[in-house]
């Protein structure tokens, strides 16, 4: 047998897979644009236009670190107007900030490689996955003006964010800097029309918009991965309607944002994080406290205007259905309409939020007057609460409200669920104790609305009633019996072909040298890990693992040598370009000289920008994507979709993650992960689970939540995507839940996880999880974590040590061995090199 067999090309030609996997991303990006204002001012007929700013030319395509994707080419919002048909007169403007533009990483370069010198490893990793903050151009002349001979301008705020740190609450960041301030306001006093456009992952403030008169209209860009100039374009030219929602409220000033100075870095405990809002979060806590947002969540606008209306609703089992007709009530442009179904439950014991997305639909492009039916369905117990004191999950007898509108400061109530009598749904075990005591946020007068929503007990006559009752929700009563060593014979007899030390050397990946120099019998480069090459002669095959969630991050261009050392040419990670020369000649395969092997991927909009299309069809075709991508590279996991909530709008990574709503999160991961797993043998990898809304310090970070927060926000995104579309994979998240990690965590491994929502697929870490100082491997595999990334000698030992010492048992280590074993043999390449074939070789 070959040592290695990889499937990158050995060519650069364009593969069949990329046109249509780029159209899928042009189609997301379409629909990920939010339109947050426009008085009369777009669309744009083409002709001249004045552009400033950091993102037209310079355009972000998505975030940093391992949530990039390198693609062959993304399309700036620059390139995109030119090909539309514009003419950008502002060419001096934007050459002059291409060159402070590289000045600026000229100076970064050097300071990095300075500090390196007195960096350890640690600090290493942080300073590379820190983010260029892009310069903000120079001031804006007259002469700038007079040149562009239009009436019209675009001006595009860039910002950039990544794992490891998150974003400052300052003006060079979470808020637009004194040069850009001066800049916009000199272009609403310049020029006719003013259009302001967020390059920026997440949510940002937009508090400018009071601050600066006349700016006719702001564009929520986001960041939309390779297509993003061309649907910029083709929005801005009314070619297409925006139809992009907010996943997130917008605040008009970050001190509306819940205990937000107490977030990260801003209160100086880095490692403890009361989550003292509990469950109102987004939302919940801006309706529920009657502070108006900004934008609020579910928002954004149309070049046409719709008419929701209410037809009916329907019980059947414990579901309910709500059917509306929409009408495109314009003349002139076509649409897309996303209708939103609020709940707001009875009030009883159990306070709650004002009310909570259970279901949306959207329609497909009505033209001027056309109508189309749609149909929101959702199960009742997405109305349940998370009672602390009995342990269950219930809805309270009284009036619960259905809202249906176009977001959640517009809505009418439309039906009413009698909620008869008191229902538990589910009893379960208590989970992951508070250490400390919280004192949590409590609404005093719940349920009190602000002018804008209707009061929340008002229950009218005239509406449809449907009585509900525990009939109509059967309780379910979870048991916590330990769980088989595996769940097929088959199984069990493969795993006894295996010695304890090859047990043990599967359940811990093959380690960073292998990632660096990549010593593996499927071969992809630039993958983040693979499980374990040396079982090969037991017929055990290496799993390969590649980020998400925006695509699928492999390595460009790369040499292989003979003995199957995988060398990158371009760096795999943007900030490793400032590597000290002798790095690069180490890790640089040199393309003079040896054949060069390619992988080109497909650049999607960002998670965040995914989600605001609320198009889970186009979710799922971009998954498919993905797997077929996978399929074609020989990944079997994909370590995406990643779907932490919302629930700050500094944190770092919001971009790879969908929403402040877990329903929507849930939904979203759903459907990535039915797209992905069509390919046989491709699974995705549900990330963080749980609690991972944090970057800074997120290696030691305790989010301290109480048990119903945890369950009602932090897990119930998860628990629908595991229940809905039954994902194989998952991966633990970095931080401790309650003062204990995540991947030591037998209550979410094993109770929650498998036990209550019957999850049976792969459980890993976060890389370098269990290094020194953070979590202990061994309790890793006896809580459930099945799979240690990328892997080290020292997790190896540390198992060893604790099976010896009796504090691991042998059946725990089994577990966790037998189900990579079953994944190994559902992977996307058998062991004598087979793609996409179920084949096992004992
Ligand atoms: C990130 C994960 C990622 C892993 C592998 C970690 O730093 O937190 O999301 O999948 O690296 O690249």
């Amino acid at each position: 047998m070959k040592n290695y067999i990889t499937y990158a090309k050995t060519d650069d030609r364009v593969l069949p897979y990329e046109e249509p996997h780029r159209r899928i991303a042009y189609l997301a990006a379409l629909e990920g644009i939010v339109l947050l204002e426009n008085h009369d001012a777009l669309p744009i007929p083409s002709g001249k236009i004045a552009m400033y700013g950091s993102g037209v030319e310079h355009t972000i395509k998505g975030g940093t670190g391992s949530g990039e994707v390198n693609e062959r080419h993304s399309v700036s919002i620059l390139e995109g107007m030119e090909a539309a048909g514009y003419e950008v007169t502002t060419k001096k403007w934007l050459d002059d900030y291409t060159e402070e533009y590289e000045t600026g990483l000229k100076e970064l370069e050097a300071k990095i490689k300075s500090s390196l010198k007195k960096l350890d490893i640690q600090s290493y990793l942080t300073m590379f996955l820190q983010s260029y903050l892009y310069p903000f151009g120079r001031l804006i002349t007259e002469q700038d003006v007079t040149d562009s001979d239009t009436d019209t301008c675009i001006y595009v705020v860039a910002r950039q964010s990544g794992e490891g740190s998150d974003r400052k609450l300052e003006n060079q960041d979470f808020q637009l800097s004194d040069t850009e301030k001066t800049n916009i306001r000199f272009c609403t006093q310049h020029y006719k029309k003013t259009i302001v456009v967020l390059n920026i992952g997440s949510s940002f403030d937009t508090s400018f918009m009071e601050e600066i008169p006349g700016i006719d209209a702001l564009v929520y860009f986001c960041q939309l991965g390779t297509a993003g100039g061309t649907a910029f374009a083709d929005v801005i030219s009314g070619k297409v309607t925006p139809s992009g929602k907010l996943t997130d409220t917008w605040v008009s000033s970050y001190s509306d944002v819940p205990y937000g100075m107490d977030y990260s870095y801003l209160n100086g405990d880095l490692e403890n994080e009361n989550y003292l809002e509990d469950i109102y979060v987004g939302y919940r806590y801006y309706d529920t406290f009657r502070i108006t947002p900004r934008y609020p969540f579910g928002y954004g606008l149309s070049y046409t205007t719709f008419d929701i209306r209410y037809q009916g609703i329907e019980k059947s089992g414990d579901t309910i259905s709500v059917r509306v007709i929409v009408k495109n009530t314009g003349d002139t442009y076509s649409g897309k309409e996303i209708v939103q179904l609020y709940a707001s439950c009875p009030q009883g014991n159990l306070k709650k939020e004002y009310q909570r997305l259970v279901a949306f639909a959207k329609t497909d492009t009505l033209e001027p007057g056309q109508e189309e039916i749609l149909t929101l369905t959702f199960p009742l117990s997405y109305l349940t609460s998370y009672n602390e004191a009995s342990a269950s999950t219930i809805i309270e007898k009284g009036t619960c409200l259905l809202r249906i509108g176009s977001h959640s400061r517009q809505t009418e109530v439309c039906a009413v669920l009698n909620i008869t009598e008191d229902i538990c749904a589910s009893v379960h075990k208590h989970i992951c104790p508070v250490q400390t005591p919280l004192e949590v946020l409590y609404p005093e007068a719940p349920g009190e609305t602000d002018s804008e929503t209707p009061d929340v007990t008002e229950a009218p006559e005239e509406k449809d009633h449907l009585d509900i009752t525990q009939e109509d929700l059967p309780t379910v009563t979870f048991t916590y019996d330990e769980l088989p060593v595996t769940g097929n014979q088959k199984l069990t007899e493969d795993l006894k072909k295996l010695t304890v030390k090859e047990r043990i050397q599967l359940v811990v990946g093959a380690g960073l040298k292998d990632m660096l120099m990549n010593e593996s019998y499927v071969k992809v480069p630039g993958a983040a890990g693979n499980t374990t090459s040396s079982l090969l002669k037991k017929g055990v095959v290496n799993l390969v693992l590649a980020d998400g969630p925006a695509g699928l991050r492999i390595q460009r261009r790369s040499t292989i040598g003979r003995n199957g050392t995988a060398k990158m040419i371009d760096m795999q990670i943007d900030m490793m370009k400032y590597f000290p020369e002798i790095f690069k000649k180490l890790l640089c395969g040199n393309p003079e000289k040896d054949q060069v092997y390619y992988q080109y991927t497909t650049a999607f909009p960002v998670a965040t920008a995914m989600a605001q299309t609320w198009n889970p069809d186009l979710l799922e075709q971009m998954g498919q994507a993905v797997g077929e991508e996978m399929l074609e590279y020989g990944v079997s996991f994909w370590l995406a979709p990643g779907m932490n909530i919302h629930r700050n709008p500094l944190c770092g990574r919001n971009f790879e993650y969908y929403s402040e709503d877990p329903l929507l999160s849930g939904k979203m991961a759903s459907a990535v992960t039915r797209g992905v797993q069509k390919n046989q043998g491709c699974s995705v990898t549900l990330k963080h689970f749980c609690g991972n809304n944090q970057e800074n310090n997120r290696n030691h970070v305790s989010s301290n939540m109480t048990e119903r927060a945890l369950r009602e926000i932090y897990l119930r995104g998860f628990e629908i995507a595991v229940r809905e579309s039954h994902p194989k994979g998952l991966m633990t998240s970095y931080n401790k839940i309650n003062g204990t990690y995540a991947n030591n965590s037998k209550d979410l491994l094993t109770h929650v996880l498998r036990q209550e929502w019957g999850f049976d697929g792969l459980v890993m870490t976060d890389w370098t999880a269990t290094a020194k100082g953070q979590s202990d491997p061994a309790v890793c595999i006896a809580s459930g974590n099945d799979l240690l990334m990328p892997g080290s000698s020292s997790d190896k030992k540390r198992i060893r040590k604790a099976i010896k010492e009796g504090t691991l048992t042998r059946r725990d280590l089994n577990r966790c061995a037998g189900r990579i074993l079953a994944a190994t043999q559902n992977a996307c390449v058998s062991i004598d090199g087979e793609k996409g074939t179920y084949k096992s070789d004992f």
